[in-house]
This record gives C-alpha cells, structure tokens and sequence, in this order.
C-alpha cells in the first residue's frame, strides 16, 4: 500500500510491505561540485542518502547512476568516484547492489536508495505542532561556495567547510530527531532554507525565524555579496517570496543567502518545545556543532514564515 507518493511533496516515496514494515525510496544524482572524485563519490552519495534520513528511515540498499564521458574522464577517476560513494553507504550500513552507466558529455553521479522504516514512524515534512522549535543540522551558503568553486574564487577554507559539511550524513541528526520525538523532518537541498521550510508549513501553521540564529557559512558571506549564487537561488526566491516576509533590515544578498540551493544540505527538524534544547545539546555533543534552534511553529498568519 502507498503510504506516501510524489503528490505528497515529501522528501521520499514510502510503500507499506506489511504490518511492520514499509520501504522508503528515492533517487538524486549531480554533477560534480568539488574538484576531487573521491570526495565528490562521498558527496553525490551523502546527498542522495539524505531523503531516507528526511522520512526518519534506515538505510538498506542502494544502485549506482553514473554518466560520464569515456573518452575524456578516465577509469582511474570513474573508479575514484565510485569508490568515495561506496564509502558513504557503507558508513550509512547500507549496500550497493549494482546500478547503470551511461555516455554522457557531462558527469554524473548518484544513487537510488532504498530504506526501512515502520509504517507508523514515519517522519513527514508537513506535519509540524504550533510550538515546535525548528532545528537546522548543518549552515548554509553551500551553494554560493560550489558555484564559487567552478568559477575557481573560492578561499580554500570555504572549500574545506563545504566539503565537511556536504560530505556529513544526515544519519544521526535524524536519529537523535526520533530520539527525541520530532514531529516533523526534512532535508534542505535544492529548494534551500526558505523553500524546504515552506513545505513543512500548512494551512494551520506558520513559521517564524529569527535571521541572526540560522548558522550560515562564515565565507559565503563575502561571496554571496559578490554575486556568487546558482541560477536556482534567484529562482527559489521569486518562487517563495511571496509566501515570505523578511525584515527590511536585512541586505539583498543575505535574503538570497536564504533561498540559496543547497547540494547535501543539513536537516529541518521539528520538535517539541520541551525537547528542543536537549535535543541540541545531543545533536552538538555527537559533532554536530553547528546545529541552532532557528525559529518557532506559530498559528497560520498572513505569510507562511517570517524572518526578522
Ligand atoms: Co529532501
Ligand atoms: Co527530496
């Protein structure tokens, strides 16, 4: 039986076998964002694993999809690739089975995964109690810094925080989320901060932020400033905008920042007030440092969410 389909806008299909078992799927892949094929291997993968960790599921098995372009791309590089993803799903307790590889001009790589989860423990994305804290796992700007790097004018620390934070999986953060009764679960990719955060809203609830809380990448700052953003952030922010309303006080660019794509993004957790702080301090005690309680489920207001 499906329990959740691609009109749900939730993070990842889930299909109930029996009383106590549902499997959870999805597939993502990317092209690369970093210039090393091992750590990109790591990144496609911890990417695509983040759906399964978004329903509050376990990693079981996963295929390769790979295109890439046998004449210019070389096996050592491919191999590379294929290894740094192999890596993450081991680390994630799951298995590769197999996959499929095209020609193509342009790189690509990623996985199709399947998880595991009880069909009553699914965490949706949409399902957020007024007085829930909202948590970010990981900062922002890693948009602003992959599109930095291909235009080569990232500082070599933006480098180095980007491929920590894209590289880190979502496997604990959405544990310790169960852990401590969330209510609600997502990941922040391409639809960046503002946009994920709008599909955890409905028509009961509204969500308000506080800027000066949202852990943001110290260097995207600068490069955000100077204009460093994927064609996605423009379009997630004329998209979302109006169901927006961020504080005047706040510069262009840093409302941008807000909107802007993220590739193996941190997780959006909802969750009881009384449990939101201790929930932080595990999550920073198990070496998710930049984890901040960034705002509150309020009853439905005019806009959706409200940063000020
Ligand atoms: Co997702
Ligand atoms: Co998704």
């Amino acid at each position: 039986m499906t329990l959740v389909d691609r009109t749900d806008n939730d993070d990842a299909g889930v299909f109930q076998i029996t009383d106590e078992i549902a499997i959870v799927q999805t597939v993502d892949f990317i092209t690369p964002v970093v210039d090393d094929p091992y750590i990109f291997g790591q990144i496609a993968a911890a990417n695509s694993l983040s759906d399964i960790y978004a329903m509050g599921a376990e990693v079981s098995t996963a295929l390769n999809i790979v295109a890439y372009d046998s004449c210019n791309v070389s096996k050592k590089m491919l191999n590379e690739i294929l290894r740094g993803g192999s890596d993450k799903v081991r680390e994630a307790g799951g298995v590769i089975l197999g996959g499929h590889t095209i020609e193509d001009v342009e790189m690509k790589f990623g996985l199709s995964v399947t998880g595991m989860v009880h069909p009553k423990k699914i965490l949706r994305n949409n399902t957020t109690k007024i007085g829930d804290k909202i948590i970010l796992t990981k900062p922002i700007g890693l948009g602003v810094i992959t599109t930095s790097i291909k235009a080569n004018e990232a500082p070599k620390s933006a480098i180095e925080k980007a491929i920590f934070h894209m590289s880190f999986l979502n496997k604990t953060a959405s544990e310790l989320a169960i852990k401590f009764g969330a209510n609600a679960l997502t990941d922040v990719t391409g639809f960046g901060l503002l946009g994920h955060l709008y599909e955890m809203t409905n028509s009961k609830i509204s969500v308000q932020l506080e800027f000066a809380k949202i852990p943001i990448i110290e260097e995207a700052f600068e490069l955000a400033e100077d204009g460093f953003f994927p064609g996605g952030s423009f379009r997630n922010e004329r998209y979302f905008m109006p169901f927006t309303k961020i504080d005047n006080s706040i510069a262009a660019f840093k409302r941008t920042l807000l909107f802007d794509a993220q590739t193996s993004g941190g997780l959006l957790i909802s969750v009881p007030q009384e449990n939101a702080k201790k929930l932080l301090d595990s999550l920073r005690l198990a070496g998710i440092e930049f984890a901040e309680i960034i705002g509150e489920v309020v009853s439905s207001k005019k806009e959706k969410i409200e940063v000020s």
